[in-house]
């Protein structure tokens, strides 16, 4: 299975929802490699710091060339998920030429909202001849507002399908950052580490054979 995290809205979560998933199947024994697509280098700065995400197998590959990466990888290892740049939308369409499916997080405000339509649209145009398996994520959402509940309708009237699990804000993302790890390694017992779990669940149900590979 191929997951590629996309959008070309800067700091809408990418790095932060590949790394957390990435762990949470490294902790799981899924064998998962993440791919760090981004010239940003932000997944390959994480690793860097003391926890070095757990271990997590890492590759670094910020060019168009990145789909020949996952199809060279793609039968060593249980799982793998790319992180992509918020605006290089070449190297992010040869992400997404390999993707079983594409995650596309979003922030619970309008303009938020309306820059990822168009990352569907023009994302999902760069791939010929087929369209990726995509569903949006809510990132960065607060407990007890409104916005998030009218962003969901909106977003699913329009056709745009959602996962039903959320990565709601919580300082324990930035805050496991910081020593390099994600919420699975620092506090799996944790609220961000059950919502990354109930994020991964979500996408192995949508995969119900990879699971079956893997477990
Ligand atoms: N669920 C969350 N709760 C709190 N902070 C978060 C959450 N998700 C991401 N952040 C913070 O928001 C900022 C942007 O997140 P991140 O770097 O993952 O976005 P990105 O889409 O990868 O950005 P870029 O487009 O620059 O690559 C970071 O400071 C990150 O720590
Ligand atoms: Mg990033």
């Amino acid at each position: 299975m191929v997951v590629t995290v996309a959008s070309l809205k800067g700091g809408s979560g990418k790095t932060t929802l590949a790394c957390c998933l990435a762990v949470h199947w490294h902790l799981q024994g899924r064998a998962p490699l993440l791919i760090d697509a981004d010239p940003q280098r932000s997944a390959m700065r994480l690793a860097e710091r003391p926890r070095a995400l757990g271990g997590v197998a890492l590759r670094e590959q910020a060019d168009a060339d990145v789909w020949k990466t996952v199809e060279d990888s793609r039968s060593r290892y249980g799982v793998i998920l790319v992180d992509t740049p918020g605006f290089d939308s070449e190297i992010t369409v040869s992400a997404l030429a390999a993707a079983d499916l594409v995650l596309i997080p979003v922030k619970a405000s309008p303009l938020d909202v309306d820059r990822m339509m168009d990352t569907v649209r023009i994302l999902m145009s760069g791939v010929r001849g087929w369209t990726p398996t995509f569903r949006c994520v809510l990132t960065q959402t607060m407990r007890g507002s409104v916005i998030a509940r009218h962003v969901r309708e909106e977003l699913e009237a329009s056709g745009f399908p959602l996962l039903a699990s959320e990565m709601p804000n919580r300082v324990a993302f930035p805050e496991a950052g910081l020593f390099g790890a994600t919420p699975s390694l620092m506090m799996p017992e944790g609220l961000a580490s059950r919502d990354i779990a109930a994020i991964a669940a979500e996408v192995e149900a949508l995969f119900p054979a990879t699971r079956a590979l893997c477990a």
